[in-house]
C-alpha cells in the first residue's frame, strides 16, 4: 500500500557563491524558466505530493510568488544561514495537517533533474524503515590528497555512497535532529547525517546520477541538456 501524498520542503535560501552569477543560481534561465521553476513542477505533478514548501532567503527579490501548482499548495518560509537553519524552518513552518510522525520529503531547489520514478521509489522503499535517502554507490576511484593536491592514499570504494536529495524522514524525528544540531553547534550537510547523529540509520535508495546538484555554470548547461531527456 502506498502512503498518503507528503509535502515537501524545498530549501532555496542559498546565495549560490560557487556560480558567482548575479543572482542566486536557483533563479537563472535553464531552457526559458527559472531553475527552480523546473524543480517546483518536477514535484507539483509528481502524485506522491501533496503540497510543496519553499524556503527563501531574506533578501530573495526573484521569487515569483506562486501559490499553487497542479492544484497544490506552495507556501513559502523564511530560511537561515545554514542548509539546516533552513530546513529546519521550512519544517516548522509546514501546516497542523502534517503529524509529527507523517514522512516529509526535503528535496534541493537546486536539483531540477529529479526523476518521477526515482521519488516514487524512495517514498516506497523508505517508507517502510525509519526513512531514508536517495544515493548512488561511488564510481570512482577516490583519493585522499595532501593540502597541495597530492595523492597520498587510494580509499576502499566500496559501501560508500554519494548522497542526493529528495531525502525523506518523519517530521517531528527530522526537526529534532535538526534541534540538536544547532544547539550542539554541528555543522551537517543533509538530513540524513543530522539523522544519522541522532542514532538513526536512514536507508540509502540507487537513484539517477543525473539527479545532478546544480553548482557552477558547466552544471547549468548539463542540466539544461538533461531536461530535455529526463522525466
Ligand atoms: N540552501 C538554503 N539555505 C542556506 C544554504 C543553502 O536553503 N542557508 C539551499 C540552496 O538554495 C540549495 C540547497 O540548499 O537549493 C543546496 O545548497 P547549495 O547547493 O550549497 O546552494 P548554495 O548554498 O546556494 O550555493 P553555494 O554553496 O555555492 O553558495
Ligand atoms: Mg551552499
Amino acid at each position: 500500500m502506498s502512503p498518503a501524498p507528503l509535502w515537501c520542503v524545498l530549501p532555496a535560501a542559498g546565495r549560490g557563491a560557487r556560480m558567482g552569477a548575479d543572482r542566486p543560481k536557483q533563479y537563472l534561465s535553464l531552457g526559458g524558466k527559472p531553475l527552480i521553476a523546473h524543480t517546483l513542477e518536477r514535484l507539483a505533478a509528481h502524485p506522491c505530493i501533496a503540497g510543496l514548501m519553499v524556503v527563501l532567503g531574506a533578501q530573495d527579490a526573484f521569487w515569483p510568488g506562486i501559490d499553487t501548482l497542479h492544484g497544490k499548495p506552495v507556501r513559502t518560509a523564511l530560511g537561515g544561514a545554514e542548509r539546516s537553519d533552513s530546513v529546519r524552518a521550512g519544517l516548522e513552518a509546514l501546516p497542523p495537517e502534517v503529524g509529527e510522525a507523517d514522512f516529509v520529503l526535503v528535496h534541493d531547489a537546486a536539483r531540477p533533474c529529479v526523476r518521477a520514478a526515482d521519488i516514487a521509489r524512495l517514498i516506497e522503499r523508505a517508507a517502510q524503515v525509519d526513512g531514508g535517502l536517495l544515493g548512488a554507490p561511488l564510481r570512482d576511484t577516490l583519493k585522499r590528497a595532501s593540502e597541495g593536491d597530492l595523492s597520498l592514499a587510494t580509499e576502499p570504494r566500496d559501501q560508500r555512497w554519494r548522497a542526493f536529495t529528495p531525502q525523506m524522514f518523519r517530521r517531528g524525528e527530522l526537526v529534532a535532529a535538526l534541534r540538536a544540531v544547532s544547539r550542539d553547534s554541528r555543522a551537517v550537510s543533509d538530513e540524513a547525517m543530522a539523522m544519522e547523529l541522532a542514532g538513526f540509520r536512514p536507508l540509502l535508495v540507487e537513484g539517477a546520477e543525473d539527479n545532478i546538484k546544480v553548482t557552477t555554470a558547466a552544471d547549468l548547461a548539463l542540466a539544461e541538456f538533461l531536461l530535455t531527456r529526463t522525466a
